[in-house]
Parts: C-alpha cells; sequence; structure tokens
C-alpha cells in the first residue's frame, strides 16, 4: 500500500492537523507492507500559480523554453506522488475561514487540464481514479456541518476534479475555545482516526469506509 500524506500547516510536523494526520498514517501503516510519501507544504513550499507558470502547464511539449520545463517537471513530480499512491491523507487547518494558501498552491500545481483532469461535454472529468482520501480538519472554532463550514465543499470540489471522490473527512474543531473543548476535539478525532485505521486495515485496504456505521464525533 503507498500512502501520500500532505501537511499544510504552516506549523509543519507541529501543526494539530499534522499531529492527527501523523496518526492516522502511523496506525494504517503499521505492521503492514505500507510505503509512505510526506510531503510537507510548509518546509517545501510551492510557489503560487501565476500567468507564466500556467502557461508553461498549457504549452505544447516541444514548445516549451527551459524554464517551462522545470515548471511542467516539478508539477509532474507532484502529480507522480499522487498517481503512486492507494490512500492519500491530507491535514488541513482552518486559516482565515479557508484552506491554507499553500494547499491552495498545492491543488494549482496538479490540476492540469489533460493530465489529472479532462473537458468533458458534461464538465470536468476527474481522471486518478480508485483511490482513498482521508481529510484531517482542525478549526479554532466549530463548523461541521454548517453553513459556515467554508472549507468542506471547497475541497470535496477540488478532489473531485482530480477523480478523487471517496474521500472522508475527520474534524478536530473548537480548539480555540478553552481546554476542555479543545481536548473533546482531539479526543473525537483521535477515537475516529483509531476506528478508521482499524476498519481499513481489517478490509485488506480493499474496501470502502462506510461513515454511517461510526459515531460521529461530538462537541459540547
Ligand atoms: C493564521 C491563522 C488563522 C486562523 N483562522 C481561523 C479561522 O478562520 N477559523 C477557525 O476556526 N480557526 C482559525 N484558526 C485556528 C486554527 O484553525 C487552529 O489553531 C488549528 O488547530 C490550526 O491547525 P494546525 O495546528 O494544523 O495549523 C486560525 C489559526 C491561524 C494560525
Amino acid at each position: 500500500m503507498n500512502i501520500l500524506q500532505i501537511n499544510s500547516s504552516i506549523f509543519a510536523n507541529r501543526g494539530q492537523s499534522t499531529l492527527l494526520a501523523d496518526g492516522f498514517v502511523a496506525q494504517l501503516a503499521g505492521g503492514q507492507d505500507a510505503d509512505v510519501t510526506v510531503r510537507d507544504l510548509a518546509l517545501e513550499p510551492l510557489p503560487h500559480l501565476d500567468a507564466e507558470r500556467f502557461a508553461a502547464f498549457l504549452a505544447q511539449p516541444a514548445e516549451r523554453s527551459s524554464v517551462q520545463q522545470a515548471a511542467v517537471d516539478h508539477s509532474d513530480r507532484l502529480i507522480e506522488e499522487l498517481r503512486a499512491a492507494d490512500v492519500i491523507v491530507i491535514g488541513v487547518p482552518m486559516y482565515n475561514f479557508g484552506i491554507p494558501s499553500q494547499l491552495k498552491a498545492w491543488f494549482d500545481h496538479v490540476a492540469r487540464a489533460g493530465v489529472t483532469f479532462r473537458y468533458t461535454e458534461k464538465g470536468p472529468e476527474g481522471l486518478l481514479k480508485g483511490k482513498k482520501t482521508y481529510v484531517f480538519s482542525t478549526r479554532g472554532g466549530q463548523y461541521e456541518g454548517t453553513t459556515r463550514d467554508s472549507e468542506t465543499a471547497h475541497v470535496r470540489d477540488l478532489l473531485a476534479l482530480l477523480g478523487l471522490t471517496d474521500v472522508t473527512f475527520v474534524y478536530a474543531e473548537g480548539l480555540a475555545q478553552g481546554d476542555a473543548t479543545r481536548q473533546a476535539g482531539l479526543s473525537n478525532a483521535q477515537a475516529t482516526i483509531r476506528q478508521l485505521a482499524a476498519a481499513r486495515r481489517k478490509d485488506g485496504h480493499a474496501g470502502h469506509w462506510d461513515r454511517r456505521a461510526m459515531p460521529r464525533p461530538s462537541h459540547p
């Protein structure tokens, strides 16, 4: 099993979302034949997408300048990590009501027409299929299931654009709402992680975890 872990906390390996993703990956990989690739977007930041880089993505291979080729090679390496993965694990904090700009930059590097998705008469179709994605979402406040959750639908759409439609979100919320709420948010997430990892190991990695069968994390 190949696992790709993407960390997007600005605090790198000290981020709560990173720690949750780490815990899940350790439990998933523990005692298994697993290959884990970690891409930390704070330690190795990606440049923002700009017109020059986008033009490089669109240019025909034979017509690329060396600068454009380097930009495409960089993007290709990120896409190759995705292609090689059976399981994708993403740590996603909420910053200023959205995903970290580092993570948005990563999506901007891997969402490439003709490579990871294609346009059809019915709209874009993702080309990376048959993978399972887990998203570990940390927030200072509490938004899960409310109209103020400005991240979940956005991340789902970004993943679906690539063809990643089998996605499970795990939330740790209320992390800035005092010690008790913070502890409850983290404990709930950790309990869900244990159940998810055990369920996937039991399935021999092949099955799909059914979120309805699991207790929903609750917050005081
Ligand atoms: C720059 C910044 C902006 C934040 N904005 C929000 C926000 O809009 N809503 C929220 O609920 N929490 C917000 N928080 C709190 C974080 O979501 C929370 O601390 C979370 O644990 C961060 O995850 P991390 O430790 O993996 O980076 C913000 C934190 C930082 C550092």
